[in-house]
């Protein structure tokens, strides 16, 4: 009499379970949690959509380009957590905002430390010499309303034909960018010119990715600020230009309507333009930004 084994064959739920449980020797609570519902997300994720071999493959490949990609001024795994709107996710999920604190938004790839200190109404955009000049005004305050002097404001942006300077090829050079530091009021006064959308770098697989699926590259425009005062959480944020393009359809999901601002032609001159020796047409935004404490 011959003996017939019976071979079990694992079900897709049982493969997801077993690889679960490989990871209840891990120690380290946090990464036993991050790593079984990253795992248990995955699996449900190639079922849902029964992943076949060749999507497998392609997506492998695709995430071996956006490593290629990165070099130590492209961050090409940032842009694609951006694109898929995993960054703005995290940072909903890290700053939830009490009361009237001010919204953040992401830093995007762009920031670069070190720029020059301006006296208030200092122009940050010496190298856009066609653009129109902006002023953006306000204060620095905490949730109290009252004002944070000496809040160091790191501001930086694109220039009017949508280019940073890292894409202007002047080499290691900083330009569209200032620091400015808040008064005893908690003012601050920018001078800069007014930004223009953009595209979000295209020419590596985040861009392939975009063409594939129909979607375009842009970013409205915008001024990025990160603003730091003692005693205070650190504010990383933009506002947005309420009149510009694409404010409907971010390409990095970043837009929140607080951070949306009258950008306000001006053909006569007022006292701020007077203030920073600026003669019209100038275009003007005022914009408070309220800190959370530290
Ligand atoms: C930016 O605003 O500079 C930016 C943010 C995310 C991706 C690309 C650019
Ligand atoms: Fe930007």
């Amino acid at each position: 009499m011959s003996m017939v084994e019976t071979k079990h064959v694992k079900s897709e739920d049982e493969i997801t379970e077993e690889v679960v449980r490989r990871f209840d020797v891990t120690t380290d609570a946090r990464l036993r949690e991050i790593m079984q519902s990253l795992v248990t997300h995955l699996h449900a994720f190639a079922r849902e959509v029964q992943l076949t071999d060749q999507e497998w493959f392609a997506g492998i490949e695709f995430l071996t380009a956006v490593g290629k990609k990165c070099a130590d001024n492209r961050q090409e795994f940032i842009l694609l957590s951006d694109t898929l709107g995993l960054s703005i996710l995290v940072d909903k999920i890290n700053h939830q905002i009490p009361g009237s604190a001010t919204e953040t938004t992401v830093l995007g790839p762009f920031y670069r430390p070190g720029a020059e200190e301006l006296p208030p109404g200092g122009n940050m955009a010496g190298i856009d010499k066609t653009g129109t000049p902006l002023l953006v005004t306000g204060r620095v305050v905490d949730v109290a309303g009252r004002p944070v002097a000496g809040a160091v404001l790191d501001c930086w942006q694109a220039t009017s034909e949508g280019f940073y300077d890292s894409q202007l090829g002047a080499g290691e050079e900083l330009g569209m960018r200032g620091v400015y530091r808040t008064d005893a009021d908690g003012r601050y006064l920018v001078r800069t010119t007014r930004p223009k959308w953009y595209p979000v770098p295209t020419d590596g697989p985040v861009g392939d990715m975009l063409r594939a699926t129909n979607r375009h590259p842009y970013r409205p425009g915008h001024v990025h600020f990160m603003i730091s005062a003692p005693g205070y959480m650190p504010l990383v944020t933009h506002i947005f230009d309420k009149q510009g393009e694409y404010l409907d359809s971010d390409t990095v999901f970043a837009v929140k309507d607080s951070l949306k601002v009258d950008f306000r032609e001006r053909s006569v001159q007022e006292a701020i333009g007077q203030r920073a020796g600026l003669q019209p047409p100038y275009v003007t935004a005022e914009f408070d930004f309220v800190l959370n404490p530290a």
